[in-house]
């Protein structure tokens, strides 16, 4: 059967108190909007329309990038007469033969696709099937009234008699319409309410004069269907959604110190007795090995760790690889196309970008190694950098194997220092060094005897 899936996100947001579209938040790094759109894209649908309003072209642009596919439509609800009003503007874009259409919200952000595709089969292109849900505290929904077990219609909690407004039961939001039907009947509502607007859940009432049945459909669990309104409402998905995802990890067998403070805006994926400290954000793609431990507050993208490497707490990590028994931090900063072999050892204070370091490399202690090349067993000191931008451009830094740089040195690139080489230590190393020498490039020390240190004149007494 064919879908149509409409995202409803022309509204203002006006709780979130901010100058960007409520839609656009991010929820796990995500905006609630494409956690919309990607909960559709697994339904198949051959028009996916958003309806855009209030910061209608940054929405769009949103929904114009990738991971979107190209040909979703946007259309503009100006000005904004409500939910009904809204769907109005997407008729003449709904593909209509027996198709099937769905309504999202643009601000409910968890929704899953086994839920949206189970609506769309209990409506089945015939029925009008409603995304319900009890909740203890009903207030603000709209309500679902129903006559010996039948629905009947919706009440918006604003029109709702007293009596009404004891109903448990609610309207999500979300519902599947046979589309033809629905076409007809949103150009048929009507503004005479509490609110004066075009309220889209009056449908349940035509559908019943009709004779179309009615279903609810009950949302598996009350996160699927919690909208956004406000920062405190985006912050409890939030941590709803972080502990979904680390209990997803957990019955994986990782071991987490504190599932209540970890955070996964993108995908992590874990071998055998993976442990993680509290506090740890991972972004993009991470993958860890097998045996991998990871300290308190380390923040990692888009990296790839061997099995057995040890990230000690406060790590920042980008775009990097990290070898097999590696030992990594506190403090260290792994940044993109830094790859570092099996057993290096990368210690506090450390900077890596764009460099390669082979098995058994270290830099313990405060360094910075820049698109350089390390060989096997390398010692590199303390305090020592890679010079690698002369103001214009980046040059590379070649350091064979069982090189020992001593502490504090400048290696200024190009530059190729050969296997087995000794830099000593407080060096500016502007050429080539060869391969089993020692290389030292510092002023010669000198002693003064008879030296006296210039003295401060003697205070005048103080008079009383
Ligand atoms: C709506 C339902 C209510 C339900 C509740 C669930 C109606 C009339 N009421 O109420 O029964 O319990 O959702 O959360 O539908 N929007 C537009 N254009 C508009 C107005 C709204 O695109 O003119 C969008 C909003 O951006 C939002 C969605 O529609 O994504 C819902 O609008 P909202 O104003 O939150 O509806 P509620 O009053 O919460
Ligand atoms: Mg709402």
């Amino acid at each position: 059967m064919t879908v149509n899936v409409v995202i409803m996100a022309a509204g203002k947001g006006t709780r979130m108190k901010s100058a960007l579209p409520k839609v656009l938040h991010r929820l796990a790094g995500v905006s609630l909007l494409q956690h919309v759109l990607n909960a559709g894209a697994g339904l198949g649908a051959a028009r996916t329309v958003v309806v855009t309003g209030h910061g209608a072209a940054e929405v769009e642009a949103a929904v114009a990038a990738p991971p979107n596919a190209p040909g979703i439509v946007c259309v503009r609800q100006m000005p904004q007469l409500g939910t009904g009003h809204a769907v109005q503007q997407t008729v003449p874009a709904l593909a209509d033969a027996n198709a099937v259409t769905l309504i999202l919200n643009g601000d409910v952000p968890l929704i899953r696709t086994g839920t949206a595709r189970a609506l769309v089969d209990a409506c089945g292109g015939e029925r009008l099937a409603l995304l319900t849900i009890e909740l203890a505290d009903a207030s603000g929904y709209g309500r679902i009234v129903r006559e010996g077990g039948a629905i009947r219609a919706i009440v918006e909690h604003k029109d709702a008699t007293p009596a009404q407004r004891e109903i448990r039961e609610i309207y999500t939001g979300i519902m599947a319409a046979p589309t033809r039907l629905l076409k007809r009947w949103v150009m048929a509502l009507r503004d005479d309410n509490a609110q004066r607007e075009f309220y889209l859940t009056d449908i349940v009432a035509m559908a019943v004069a009709e004779g179309v049945a009615v279903v609810g459909s009950a949302a598996p669990s009350e996160t699927e269907v919690l909208g956004v309104n406000s920062p405190v409402q985006l912050a409890d998905l939030e941590r709803r959604l972080q502990r979904m995802r680390a209990e997803t990890l957990m019955e994986a067998g990782v071991r987490m110190a504190d599932p209540a403070r970890f955070d996964l805006r993108g995908t992590l994926a874990c071998g055998s007795d993976v442990e993680i400290d509290f506090g740890c954000l991972f972004e993009g793609q991470v993958t860890l090995g097998d045996g991998v431990r990871v300290g308190a507050h380390c923040c990692i993208k888009d990296a790839r760790i061997e099995a057995g490497a040890v990230i000690h707490p406060y790590t920042h990590i980008d775009g990097a690889q990290v070898g097999a028994g590696a030992l990594i931090g506190p403090f260290a900063r792994l940044r993109p196309g830094a790859d570092l072999g099996a057993a290096v050892h990368i210690g506090n204070f450390v900077e890596v970008k764009n460099s390669t370091l082979a098995a058994g490399a270290k830099a313990n202690h405060l360094a910075y190694l820049g698109d350089a090349t390390v060989g096997e067993r390398v010692n590199y000191g303390a305090g020592s950098i890679t010079a690698n931008y002369d103001g214009a451009n980046k040059h590379r830094t070649v350091i064979g194997n069982d090189v020992h740089v001593g502490s504090n040195c400048v290696l200024v690139a190009p530059i190729t220092i050969g296997d087995g080489a000794t830099i000593g230590a407080g060096s500016t190393i502007g050429r080539d060094a060869p391969a089993g020498q020692l290389t030292v490039a510092r002023a010669r020390q000198a002693s003064l005897s008879g030296w006296k240190r210039p003295q401060k004149p003697a205070k005048p007494a103080k008079a009383d």
